[in-house]
């Protein structure tokens, strides 16, 4: 982890958040490439959780939402863990995590009884700062997709089985942030809500699990680090019969990518109590109105970009050299090309390479560099998960043609220019474009 960190601020893919005044612990800033890296998963999730499906409609929801939906959906009453805090050196601690429920684990000093602490972020909306005017920052999207079900049922009228997809900030004021990452205060999270007929839920949610599993195989993770693990009954949600984590093995041991849940017809029946608009869904063909149950794969965007930059992470040897290199999938990698002069004090061959630069620009995310040595260019793209270095040449200014660097074996091709953008698109395939 300590490489991670250190390669994540030295080549700007994470940084301390506002670290010039000391930085605000557990808070994390997304750099140069990290917010390539970030993108480009959620890219890939989009993709695969709506435009490859005919079943899913995207959505983009408020933060900021009626107190009262947090009521109804339980976050009031059940989303807390219990702390315990030291009489004496005054640090908080999770009471799940302590060893022993009565002794500090940093000073040795006696811990309160455990308490309650509600997880939820509070704060005032509009220009007073008084009870009644109180809101939350949510602490999962879900909800802003649950209060839409009845505008998408008027707007879209779509049968069972059909979901809703969101990507968005969430916020909880974890106990213990940590882990890098891994556990912060504030995160993102990818959530689908996927609404079926309450006999098709077990069926079902088994269904999201596998394709939900699947899609970390599909960006490059190994089944020898990754595993499937059911709750068992006394860890589950207030809301849900059932969950599946999907897990990775960190550094720091096995944790939760992503929780897979059978949230069953809770939420719809709480809001349409609390709201007093009646969820239920009609199904024309049976002529019955019912709560639809609910499977909602929901993951982490940090905690994935995380596991895919410590998965990718490689130091190789090189004659007496190591080189660090982040073997990124394809779709993930910030940078797919950079093209650089091997003379950089040669303006044709500079002028060149930014001309080849500009073209390629069009169809990938490309960059030129020429800010070092060969070598230590060739380094600082491997640092960076570069997938291709172009090299331009005094050659190439004859022979118009390119050396061309693959990432990971080092391989080099010999191509021409005019078939560069050619050779790229085949090795390439369809690159994700942002969101
Ligand atoms: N709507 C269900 C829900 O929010 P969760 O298991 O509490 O379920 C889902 O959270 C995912 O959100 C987790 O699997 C994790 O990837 C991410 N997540 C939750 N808390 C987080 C935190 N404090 N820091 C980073 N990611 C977090």
């Amino acid at each position: 982890m300590e490489k991670i960190v250190s390669l994540s601020k030295r080549r700007g893919f994470i940084f301390q958040s506002s670290d010039i005044y000391g930085g605000l612990s557990n808070t994390w800033d997304y750099g140069p490439y990290g917010v390539e890296l970030k993108n480009n998963l959620k890219a890939s999730w989009w993709r695969s959780s709506v435009y490859e499906r005919d079943d899913i409609f995207g959505m983009d929801a408020a933060i900021l939402m009626h107190p009262k939906v947090w009521e109804a959906s339980g976050h009031v009453k059940n989303f807390f863990d219990l702390k315990s805090d030291c009489k004496n050196c005054k640090k908080r601690f999770k009471t799940e995590e302590l060893k022993d429920k009565n002794k500090c684990p940093e000073c040795a000093g006696v811990l309160t009884e455990s308490r309650p602490f509600n997880l939820m972020f509070k704060t005032y909306q509009g220009a007073i700062e008084e009870s009644g005017n109180e809101i939350y920052m949510r602490p999962e999207t879900a909800q802003g997709m649950f209060v839409n079900f009845i505008n998408i049922l008027d707007s879209k009228h779509p049968k069972l089985p059909f979901g809703l997809a969101q990507i968005g900030k969430s916020f909880r004021n974890e106990i213990t942030p940590g882990n890098f990452t891994f556990r912060t205060r504030e995160f993102e999270q990818m959530e689908i809500e996927y609404f079926v007929d309450p006999k098709e839920a077990d069926k079902k949610l088994e269904e999201w699990i596998d394709y939900r599993f699947n899609w970390y195989l599909t960006l490059g993770l190994k089944k020898d680090v990754l595993r499937k693990r059911p709750h068992q009954k006394d860890e589950l949600a207030h809301y849900a019969k059932a969950c599946t984590d999907i897990e990775y093995n960190f550094p720091f041991g096995w944790s939760e990518l992503e929780g897979v849940a059978n949230r069953t017809d809770f939420d719809l029946k709480q809001h349409t109590e609390h709201s007093g608009r009646d969820l239920r869904y009609f199904d024309d063909a049976t002529k019955e109105r019912f709560y639809p149950y609910i499977i909602e794969p929901s993951g982490g965007v940090d905690r994935s970009v995380l596991a895919f930059l410590v998965d990718a992470y490689n130091e190789e040897k090189v004659r007496d050299d190591t080189r660090v290199v982040l073997k990124l999938h394809k779709d993930l990698a910030p940078i797919k090309v950079a093209v650089l002069p091997l003379l950089r004090n040669r303006p044709e061959i500079v002028e060149l390479a930014k001309k080849i630069t500009q073209g390629l620009k069009k169809e990938f995310i490309a960059v030129y560099d020429d800010t070092g040595s060969i070598g230590k260019l060739y380094r600082r793209q491997d640092e960076v998960g570069t997938l291709y270095c172009v090299t331009v040449d005094v050659q190439t200014l004859t022979d118009k043609q390119v050396t061309v660097r693959h990432r990971d074996t080092m391989q080099q091709d010999r191509i021409g220019i005019d078939r560069l953008q050619e050779y790229l698109i085949n090795k390439l395939g369809t690159v994700l474009k942002l969101i």
